[in-house]
């Protein structure tokens, strides 16, 4: 039992279902007076990290007793922030301007701001400075305490700011929510030591921790006991998991022990680095039933004088070495990646060996990207930043190269008989399913929603560039 007459215990995760009970009390006396429940609305902006984060918040908003809404017209209202690229950061400013004129109607009404932007001492001073209607602020470090930091919030006026510059702590077992009841993302690890010259995740993520495997293990289990047939292991680069446990371990170690979990049937993971992508790694893959057969591979530059600048650690004909050596173990295997365009001092020709790499190993999809200055990264100050027409024009020939070549890899899939894991009914065609294969892509079938969350077997029918229309098997 906890008691609120007590002082709040000082040891975690004790300390915040503490704080979760005090705001029950308020949300309770709150929906009484008003005559209604409480309601709150959470926005994520950026990555699968930040997402699973969201489902964290979630998780402790509903624990508390408030209702989860569509509408930014709640008496919460929280966003999880992403600064990897400028104009996610733009995003965040823009739609603080329609908050504020929701609150202006409901006084009672809290605003916060949690994520990777508030890691920036910038961002913080200026919200101080021109945004005085926020009511609580903190960043990545100290996700852990939103229920503690929920809890004062509630009993202030004043804007509270906590904001932490680094941590070594994992607080397990906090509640938490998922978004889809059948699939879920898993944190293996945190934060990130590779400091690649563009990139501002190192500085408002912290430094690489990993989990230990058997909180990861139990973790699994349990969703898997509450419905849940696929993970997704998240960290910024997987493959350096381990490294910094008191018994080190591979990520293909931690892999051959996710895989003895019964009832699990797909594991997915992301992001992994080509510099440290072991063998080992290949081999775990090669011979999984349930590691799908899928890598995101980032390119980040087909250069290997930018990839030098960079700080990536792997050059051109080591990439394509390696995409090669997974190629010929695993054929059907989907090689997706991320490319930055523009990057300060590319030229011409460097562009061209990117477009080299692209037409040599075939990427199933790749997300591409217009650099961005970072403040604070290496790349930030380096000389011969690319002008903007530039950079555009070698971004849409990019796009162009990349669209084609997904469209012909997709087709060599067509007329194959393979399994998806169905995840919502279609919103464009009525009576239709949407699902997703072992290697990620997408396919439509005729089919009710009672197959939600279910793998089912279907015969790839036609392939539609990015997409393809199937027919259900086994009925
Ligand atoms: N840890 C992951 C990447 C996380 S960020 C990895 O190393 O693969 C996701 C992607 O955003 C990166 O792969 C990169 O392509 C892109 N990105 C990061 N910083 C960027 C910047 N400053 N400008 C443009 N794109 C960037
Ligand atoms: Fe950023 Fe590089 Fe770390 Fe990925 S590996 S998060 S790109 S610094
Ligand atoms: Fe963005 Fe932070 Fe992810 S900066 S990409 S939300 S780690």
């Amino acid at each position: 039992m906890i008691d609120l007459n007590r002082p709040a215990p000082t040891t975690e995760p004790e300390r915040q279902y503490y704080f979760i009970k005090k705001v029950q009390e308020y949300v309770k006396a709150q929906s009484e007076k008003l005559g209604r429940p409480l309601t709150a609305n959470i926005t994520t902006f950026g990555c699968q990290m930040n997402a699973r984060d969201s489902e964290k918040l979630s998780g402790i908003l509903r624990e508390a007793g408030y209702v989860e809404t569509e509408s930014e017209d709640a008496d919460f209202v929280i966003y999880n922030t992403c600064t990897v690229r400028e104009n996610a950061n733009l995003r965040v400013y823009g739609r603080l301007g329609v908050l504020h004129g929701y609150k202006k109607k409901n006084p009672n009404m809290k605003i916060a701001l949690c994520g990777c932007m508030m890691q920036e001492a910038t961002v913080v001073e200026k919200l101080q400075k021109s945004y005085r209607f926020v009511d609580l602020i903190f960043g990545t470090h100290n996700i852990f305490k939103f229920a503690e930091l929920l809890a004062m919030t509630l009993e202030s006026d004043r804007m509270i700011i906590d904001i932490w510059k680094d941590t070594d702590q994992i607080v397990e077992d906090l509640p938490n929510e998922r978004k889809y009841a059948f699939k879920s993302g898993v944190n293996i690890m945190f934060g990130c030591n590779n400091f690649c010259s563009y990139c501002i995740v190192p500085y408002v993520r912290g430094r690489e921790r990993s989990r230990e495997a058997k909180d990861i293990v139990r973790e699994i289990e349990a969703l898997v006991k509450d419905g849940v047939v696929e993970v997704m292991l998240l960290g910024q680069n997987v493959n350096s998991y381990g490294k910094n446990l008191e018994q080190p371990m591979t990520f293909a170690e931690l892999l051959r022990e996710i895989e003895q979990i019964d009832g699990l049937e797909r594991i997915r993971f992301m992001t992994s680095h080509p510099k440290d992508l072991s063998d080992d790694l290949i081999e775990v893959m090669a011979n999984s039933k349930k590691i799908c057969p899928h890598l995101h591979l980032p390119l980040q530059s087909g250069s290997s004088r930018i990839l030098k600048a960079m700080n990536r650690r792997y050059d051109k004909e080591k990439y394509l070495a390696l995409a090669k050596k997974i190629r010929e173990r695993m054929p059907d295997i989907a090689l997706t990646t991320d490319i930055i365009v523009g990057f300060p001092g590319e030229t011409e020709e460097d562009f061209q060996e990117t477009l080299d790499v692209v037409r040599q190993v075939r990427y199933d999809s790749a997300f591409t990207f217009i650099y961005s200055k970072r403040t604070g990264t290496p790349a930030a100050v380096m000389e011969d930043q690319i002008p903007e027409d530039v950079v555009k024009d070698r971004f849409d020939r990019l796009l162009k190269e990349v669209q084609t070549i997904s469209k012909e890899m997709s087709e060599r899939f067509t007329g194959n008989e393979e399994t998806v894991l169905v995840e919502e009914k279609n919103s464009q065609m009525d009576g239709y399913v949407t699902g997703r294969l072992g290697n990620n892509h997408v396919v439509h079938f005729e089919g009710s929603e009672e197959l939600i969350g279910k793998l089912i077997r279907v015969r790839l029918d036609e392939c539609r560039g990015f997409y393809y229309m199937g027919t259900m098997l086994d009925k």
